[in-house]
């Protein structure tokens, strides 16, 4: 049976087509504003969502009646409101797995690009400044052979230690709720709490989802934890950051530097002072952004999309009663 199908951020031609084959398609992306109106009149009869980076808590699906299923072309799921999709029998589908190594790409860049000074260092050359040998002050810090933190040892978090670990001889501690022994970093990676895990790292780097208990998990106590000296990388969501304290650690000369995909607002606003910072090197959320990833999860979602209208099992479900079920414990 054909049905409604939104698609509420661009997917590639094929893919559309593919969709439009069996079901009814409008786009509109709100994040246009000329095209508001017509995303929320499609809602109300949308048996089907999918695209990515909107916000679809209960209020913005309180007229989506028939709504069946949403699939989220991203792998966090933190736009949409759980719980209110569990109580309405709403199937959630995500793309994990097919961007674990693009976004483990973006951290271990921002890594680097924060020890090395590489942006900076960049801009010494095309603004003219490279007129004689660089000196001392312009130098960098070793990657290799430093301790990294990281927080979250799901996916990402492992193949981040892979490169660490297996790439750049690196000593890594990970923080999780639960011990990952996956059997290449059988080793080579030790699980220890939070601040330990900051005491002891030259380098931390954020891979948790945003959660409950994620939101504002970097603040001021956290950051004073840190070595004098380390380096602060978030790959993950901003707001996992309380970004004021974040700022008065770099100030105070407390951290090295920050690397920052994410920001607890994005795009970041214009007058955000990370973003023109002169230790941050902040990039616009880039982690899976590469013509193969971008694709291959546009990919997943548009056949996590199609098996569910069609009642079959989707390849990435995301298991909304585990969470219903953590929430009631
Ligand atoms: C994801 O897949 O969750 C990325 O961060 C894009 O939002």
């Amino acid at each position: 049976m054909r049905k409604n199908v939104l698609v509420f951020r661009p997917i590639p031609d094929d893919l559309l087509a593919r969709i439009e084959s069996e079901h009814d398609v409008i786009v509109a992306d709100p994040r246009q504003p000329a095209q508001r109106p017509a995303f929320r009149a499609a809602l109300t009869n949308a048996h089907g969502l999918i695209g990515s980076s909107v916000k679809l808590g209960a209020v913005e699906l309180a007229d989506a009646g028939r709504l069946e299923v949403i699939s989220s072309i991203s792998v966090g799921v933190d736009n949409y409101d759980l719980p209110c999709l569990h109580r309405r029998g709403i199937t959630l589908c995500h793309t994990p797995g097919v961007l674990t190594e693009t976004t483990a790409d973006t951290v271990f860049a921002l890594i680097m690009a924060t020890s090395r000074r590489l942006v900076e260092l960049a801009a010494h050359v095309s603004e003219g400044r490279w007129t004689a040998n660089i000196g001392e002050s312009l130098f960098g810090w070793d990657v290799h052979g430093k301790t990294l933190a990281i927080l979250g040892f799901g996916r990402i978090g492992q193949a981040v230690a892979r490169r660490a670990a297996l790439g750049f001889g690196m000593e890594v501690l990970y923080v999780n709720e639960t011990a990952a022994d996956p059997p290449d970093l059988v080793g080579r990676a030790t699980r220890t709490e939070l601040d330990d895990a900051l005491r002891r790292a030259d380098i931390v780097a954020v891979t948790l989802p945003l959660t409950d208990s994620t939101r504002g998990l970097m603040g001021r106590r956290e950051f004073a934890l840190m070595k004098p000296g380390a380096i602060f990388v978030n790959g993950a969501r901003g707001q996992i950051v309380q970004e004021d304290a974040l700022l008065a650690a770099l100030e105070s000369g407390h951290l090295r530097a920050a690397g920052l995909d994410v920001f607890a607002t994005e795009p970041l606003p214009q007058d955000s002072p990370l973003r023109s910072h002169p230790k941050v090197t902040a990039l616009p959320h880039i982690g899976s952004a590469t013509h193969e990833t971008r694709r291959a999860m546009a990919d997943l979602a548009t056949r996590n999309l199609l098996d569910a209208l069609a009642g079959r099992q989707p390849a990435a479900r995301f298991d909304l009663a585990a969470i219903a079920v953590q929430a009631a414990a």
